[in-house]
């Protein structure tokens, strides 16, 4: 079965069953491995990309739960485009934020979602930061660098 997915502005066809995960979709029929598999059941954060500008966990959401609606991934999210993205992708350059990088697309698409929700020229505390970012794991433990980069991407943006 064919479904429409509107992906990073484009209409793009995925001839898969509807409860396929978005994050089988993204990979395997469109070849945007940006996106990462981590734990399969959403408790990692590796895959998460926005569904009308919410993060989700694209390993556990059916396409069939996406059809006539907005998924952004992390390609649109760092091609420089996206002003949020852009000043979150200069923080994790800047900071150095990436160890081995697996988890790292997830974390960002998680944190840009985060300062998009920010109020403007409002700037969160450590607190309100670790609570945005509490859903997406890091094996490699680069959390401190991941709050600064992200307090600091919310500097660029107020
Ligand atoms: Fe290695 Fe996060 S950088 S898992």
């Amino acid at each position: 079965m064919t479904t429409t997915l509107h992906i990073n502005g484009k209409d793009r066809q995925v001839d898969a069953d509807p409860s396929t995960p978005i994050l089988w979709a993204l990979r395997d029929t469109l070849g945007m491995t940006g996106t990462k598999f981590g734990c399969g059941a959403a408790l990692c954060g590796a895959c998460t990309v926005h569904l009308n500008g919410q993060p989700i966990r694209s390993c556990v959401t059916p396409i069939s739960a996406a059809t006539g609606q907005k998924i952004t991934t992390i390609e649109a999210v760092t091609d420089g485009s996206d002003k949020v993205g852009k000043a979150v992708h200069e923080a994790w350059v800047k900071h150095d934020v990436a160890q081995c990088g697996y988890c790292q697309s997830g974390q960002i698409m998680s944190a840009t979602a985060f300062l998009k929700s920010v109020a403007p020229g409002k700037l969160p505390s450590e607190a309100d930061i670790d609570s945005a970012m509490a859903g997406n794991i890091c094996r490699c433990g680069t959390y401190a660098r991941i709050r600064a980069a992200v307090a600091d991407a919310a500097k660029t943006l107020a």
